[in-house]
């Protein structure tokens, strides 16, 4: 009998749980009430190791913490119901993930990731993996003749973020899902940690996997480091990132597992407030005239918007902003600000500014007068006022 299967009211009370709304399940998914107390809260199970049964067995599913632990258990099931996917792996780390996904490739196959991959990961493409015989090749994900053009026969891999970090572009996920189905044998993963599960299900617009970085809008404060992966279906390569993360061993601790369901339950409520604030401060920034660009799909004037309208439920709580004039003028600005944080990461409660490029160093394609905004659950007036202030 396996542990989270152990008949009790509360799994019979949601049998019909998958038909609920996401706040429901934000809430219930992967839980029990412990069928040891009663408590509604889990508990955090610290211990790394588990009885085994007269016959050798184990009756309740756990053997040893880093093949399995109960915490990890109850949110990777969460992770799958929210993003209707199968089945999640739960990792240490966003990277952690990205890093299996492509230790699951074979030397000689290769990879097509966005022109504008999130940074650290071109870092993973290049620098770990750069000498393991894998092929790299990067493209505009919004054009899809352009990732037509440059598919290879060896392409096992196409890597999509949505929207991009930090340039906010928006792919159309089912149009490139159905071009990989057509024209590749490659399966298809989009990180999407800018939208959520709440904004974004890339499962059902045909892509293969999901990736988050969970220490983000998932987990919220701020607080844990984390990464999931979720597939759609049972494929070799989510086989083989189990395989990495059960023997490889990159696991998160009970805690983190802890924090970040607990941080789920009120996700789909602060990625709404997020998405609010971020909406009323793209207005602000796009009238002002120390403003050149603005990068927010909820702007009509964004090159993704009508795709991001159709693809997702909301535009979520990044942003980015070009200031006119020079990295220095960039940097200034940030260099003002009083209720923004200067800090990297993003999802959490405090908005947060950063001079990506500076993070990005000298490889980067970021542009140098370009600032990225997470923006928190302060009042929309006061993170204005600030903006406005550090303007000038
Ligand atoms: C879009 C995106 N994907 C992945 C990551 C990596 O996640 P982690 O820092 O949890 O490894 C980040 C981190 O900023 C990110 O912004």
């Amino acid at each position: 009998m396996e542990w989270l299967a152990v008949p009790h009211r509360f799994s019979v009370r949601l049998a019909t749980l998958t038909l609920m709304k996401i706040e429901t399940r934000a809430v219930h998914a992967g839980r029990q009430i412990d069928p040891a107390t009663g408590a509604v809260t889990p508990p955090i199970h610290l211990s790394t190791t588990f009885e085994r049964d007269p016959s050798g067995d184990y009756p309740l599913g756990f053997s040893y913490s880093r093949e399995g632990n109960p915490n990890r258990r109850m949110l990777e099931k969460c992770l799958a119901d929210l993003e209707g996917g199968k089945e999640s792996l739960v990792f240490a780390s966003g990277l952690a993930v990205a890093t299996a996904v492509i230790q699951g490739l074979e030397p000689g196959d290769h990879i097509l990731a966005p022109d504008d991959v999130y940074w650290a990961l071109r870092h993973v493409i290049e620098g770990v993996f750069g000498k393991w015989g894998l092929e790299a090749g990067y493209a505009d994900m919004t054009n899809v003749a352009a990732v037509r053009s440059v598919l290879r026969p060896n392409t096992r891999l196409i890597w999509l973020e949505t929207p991009s970090n930090p340039l906010m572009k928006i792919t159309d996920l089912a149009a490139i899902a159905s071009l990989a189905r057509a024209e590749s044998k490659a399966v298809t993963v989009c990180d999407a940690t800018f939208a959520t599960p709440v904004l974004l299900q890339p499962l059902d617009c045909g892509i293969d996997m999901v990736v988050h970085s969970l220490t983000k809008f998932i987990s919220g404060h701020s607080d844990v480091v984390g990464g999931v992966l979720t597939t759609r279906y049972d494929n070799y390569l989510f086989e083989r990132c189990r395989r990495s993360q059960q023997i490889g061993g990159a696991v998160p601790s009970p805690f983190d597992c802890w924090l970040t369901l607990r941080g789920i339950e009120t996700l789909p409520w602060r990625v709404r407030a997020h998405g609010e604030n971020a909406m009323r401060i793209a207005q602000f920034l796009q009238s002002h005239p120390a403003v050149e660009t603005v990068h927010y799909p909820g702007l009509s004037e964004h090159p993704g918007h009508e795709i991001a309208a159709r693809q997702m439920s909301g535009f979520g709580g990044m942003l980015s902003f070009q200031v006119q004039g020079d990295g220095e003028r960039a940097r200034a600005v940030v260099a003002r600000c009083r209720l923004f944080i200067r800090a990297t990461s993003l999802g959490g409660p405090h908005s947060f500014i950063e001079h990506r490029a500076s993070v990005e160093g000298p490889r980067t394609r970021t542009p140098q007068n370009l600032l990225r905004l997470s923006v928190g659950l302060e009042h929309h007036e006061d993170l204005i006022a600030d903006l406005r202030q550090a303007l000038g």
